[in-house]
């Protein structure tokens, strides 16, 4: 783990939350300060505010400064739903979710029996997010443990915050992909002994989904978060019509596809179901019941062709489910978030709504922070949270540039950035205090 960052304070425009916009409007959750300063010590954010104010009150030897012209400062992106073994096989052509894990997944994926191959992918993985601006991620790994292994000791090397799982799959799939309900039991309760609270480390119990875990893998899983309920839970969840279809099949004493899990003791607070596009009003219904939580990944649903997920009806205010956004490499094409969000603004398009950059920001931050029930510690720019921010650049390229000249208020400019940004937006990102990437000079981070 790195040692403690010493104190540093950062002036400049800022943007967070204080609350989710889509419950009590942008008016009343979204901070924008044009002049802050964000000062941060041992790890954590220890004041936020408008200059003037936190001047009075910052200590005189704490040096401040200014981020370069055109910035905002921003909570680290949260992406909640994303694989990193997958890295290698983004990109891959022509075929939808079934076939797409058979064809491409499933192969890739056998490589990380080996830990030196689960290390180098695990480091460029992470570089890449740092890159984006992502500081903290609810990631699925292969099913060999050595993978969460490779991971986490990385993940723990830049001091980050994530929660990461050993896939557990009992069927359909080759068999040295495959576990059983007790060897996978076995082997995520010795890594969740390991890791599970280690610094910033957290575990999720990771059934891949339905259609590879048999019944009494479920169980098993199940019985596992009972035993240890401060573990997240992930899954997939209702991505595509065809895998509705299966799942009808292979469980068909279940109410509906959400059913499979949660008869299984899977439904529950922590709990990040991926996708569930193609969710009927009860199940919804019984997500919002459970304090469950959707990862949306826009970028993955149009790239496998799997759907366009409505988000206005997710967050319906009579029975909001909790939403965040994930990148899904290696069916989603991009680590940007910004341009996640762009993909995320067409996804509800299609279904006649138009999701406003204020909104979709927050999605980004402390809208995905909620749904891994991390919001208390990251996802806001506030004293006492966690110092994992991004400086953005808002004219990263000639077009934006000559674009943000037009625009005529904050929230335009913000639709800009997620509507044409991408990695070159990102300036600097700051992990638990501490600047791990930076766009001038990225080989001098630690
Ligand atoms: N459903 C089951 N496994 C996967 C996966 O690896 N990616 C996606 N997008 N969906 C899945
Ligand atoms: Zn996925």
């Amino acid at each position: 783990m790195p040692a403690p960052a010493p104190p540093a304070a950062l002036r400049g425009p800022a943007l967070t939350f204080t609350g989710d916009p889509f419950q009590d409007g942008l008016e009343r959750t979204m901070v924008h300060e044009p002049d802050a300063i964000v000062a941060m010590a041992d790890g954590h954010i220890t004041h936020f505010g408008p200059a003037a104010e936190v001047l009075k009150t910052l200590p005189t030897d704490v040096a401040v400064r200014r981020v370069a012209d055109h910035s905002l400062i921003v909570p680290g992106f949260v992406d909640t739903h994303v694989h990193f073994p997958q890295t290698p096989m983004i990109a891959a052509y022509g075929a939808q979710l079934l076939d797409w894990l058979e064809r491409y997944t499933f192969p890739n994926e056998l490589k990380f029996a080996d830990k030196e191959h689960a290390r180098r992918v695990a480091r460029l993985f992470l570089q890449e997010c740092l890159r984006n601006g992502i500081t903290t991620s609810c990631v699925y790994c292969t099913v060999h443990p050595q993978s969460v292994d490779a991971l986490f000791e990385e993940a723990e090397a830049l001091g980050l915050r994530i929660a990461a799982g050993k896939v557990l799959m009992d069927r359909n799939a080759p068999e040295a992909l495959r576990d059983t309900a007790q060897s996978g039991y076995d082997q995520s309760a010795a890594l969740i002994a390991k890791w599970h609270g280690r610094g910033r480390l957290l575990y999720a119990i990771t059934p891949r989904f339905g259609g590879t875990s048999s019944p009494e893998q479920l169980a098993a899983a199940g019985a596992l978060w009972r035993a240890h309920p401060g573990c997240l839970m992930q899954t997939h969840l209702a991505e595509t019509p065809q895998e509705v279809a299966w799942m009808k099949e292979l469980f068909p004493d279940r109410r509906d596809y959400l059913d499979v899990y949660d008869a299984h003791g899977l439904c529950g607070r922590r709990a990040v179901f991926g996708h569930g596009i193609w969710l009927d009003d009860s199940e919804l219904q019984r997500l919002h019941a459970a304090d469950a939580a959707i990862a949306h990944c826009p970028t993955s649903n149009f790239f496998l062709g799997s759907g366009a997920f409505d988000i206005a009806r997710a967050v319906r205010a009579d029975r909001p489910v909790r939403v965040g956004l994930g990148t899904d490499i290696g069916a989603g094409t991009s680590f940007s978030i910004l341009a996640t969000l762009g993909e995320a603004y067409k996804a509800a398009q299609l279904n006649r709504f138009a999701l406003s950059a204020g909104h979709a920001f927050y999605l980004a931050t402390r809208g995905s922070a909620r749904a891994m029930d991390l919001e208390d510690r990251i996802g806001s720019l506030a004293p006492g949270h966690e110092a994992d921010l991004v400086v953005l650049d808002l004219r990263s390229t000639p077009l934006i540039a000559y674009r943000m000249e037009q625009a005529r208020d904050f929230a335009e400019q913000l639709f800009v950035q997620m509507t044409l940004g991408d990695d070159r937006a990102v300036r600097e990102t700051w992990v638990a205090g501490r600047l791990a990437w930076e766009r001038t000079n990225p080989s001098n981070c630690p």
